[in-house]
């Protein structure tokens, strides 16, 4: 997979040789997707984006129309930035997929990651100041897919930090990073059909069985792989229930979401699932 991060702080990224290849220090030269990078099943290119400004002050940005506080970063740097970027890609049929993060995007959520997962080619903008103008989106709108992705309800100073959590929630997916394949299937929010899809991922356990007075519980001792099955399926459900009731209500109203036994595990923890209590 070829990953271009287009920034005014390509520092952010770590260390960026001349031809902006990113590796060694640095978010994306560490750990499973430093060595998916060293290995070439991802290749990491971070482009600074003051190369395409024209003027002495290599200026990115300037005063809203229509007043408002803060700085918009200018079409025309962005645009050429992008215009060059694209050129530079490895020729396939396909045009690169366009990721802006803005708080303003949509969820980026665990489908997406895989969907991404899937593409060739990521372009990510990170975006500065009260953003980019929106002309630079529906340009690139006219050539390619482009999705325009919030990783939550807060904001950052910037779409640096949000590229290094999207770019980690999709390369952790592509064969081979992980290295162990079942373990997605166990993750929190799962794959579809796996046996924790929807539900966030219950408490783990490693020796020794005995802890400042904590004890393993009995069940992960027992060797009844369908007890320990249903036993982890219950802590998922009480654990969602707490963190993500909005989660649960989305699993009662799935058609093959919660059994009859997921809905008595969900009573007795005072969390009853019916039709009165799933109002919103
Ligand atoms: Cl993707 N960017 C910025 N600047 N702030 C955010 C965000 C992204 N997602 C949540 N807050």
């Amino acid at each position: 997979m070829r990953i271009d991060i287009v920034t005014i702080f390509p520092d952010y990224f770590g260390q960026v040789s001349a031809d902006g290849q990113a590796g060694g220090a640095g978010p994306l030269g560490v750990s499973l997707i430093g060595k998916a990078a060293a290995r070439g099943d991802i290749g990491f290119r971070v482009h600074d984006l003051r190369a395409w400004t024209t003027d002495v002050h290599h200026t990115v940005d300037d005063t809203p129309f229509g007043g408002g506080p803060g700085m918009v970063m200018k079409p025309d740097v962005w645009g050429a930035a992008l215009d060059d970027v694209l050129a530079a890609a490895p020729v396939s049929s396909t045009p690169p997929r366009l990721v802006v993060p803005t708080p303003s995007g949509v969820p980026f959520t665990q489908e997406m990651a895989a969907l991404y997962a899937g593409e060739r080619h990521l372009v990510f903008a990170c975006g500065r100041y009260e953003g980019i103008d929106s002309r630079v989106v529906a340009d690139a709108k006219t050539r390619m897919a482009v999705d325009e992705v919030s990783i939550g309800d807060y904001v950052l100073a910037g779409g640096e930090a949000a590229v290094v959590v999207i770019v980690e929630a999709v390369c952790r997916l592509l064969p081979g990073v992980l290295g162990n394949e079942q373990s997605h299937s166990d993750d929190s929010f799962g794959g579809t059909g796996s046996a924790m899809s929807g539900l966030l991922e219950g408490p783990v356990y490693t020796r020794p069985r005995a802890w400042r007075e904590h004890e393993v519980p009995d069940v992960l001792l027992s060797g009844n792989h369908r007890a320990i099955a249903r036993w982890q399926r219950d802590e998922a459900l009480r654990r969602t229930a707490v963190n993500r009731p909005d989660l649960i209500r989305r699993l009662a109203a799935a058609p093959d979401g919660l059994d009859k036994r997921d809905r008595q595990v969900l009573a007795d923890a005072g969390f009853p699932v019916d039709a009165e209590n799933m109002a919103h």
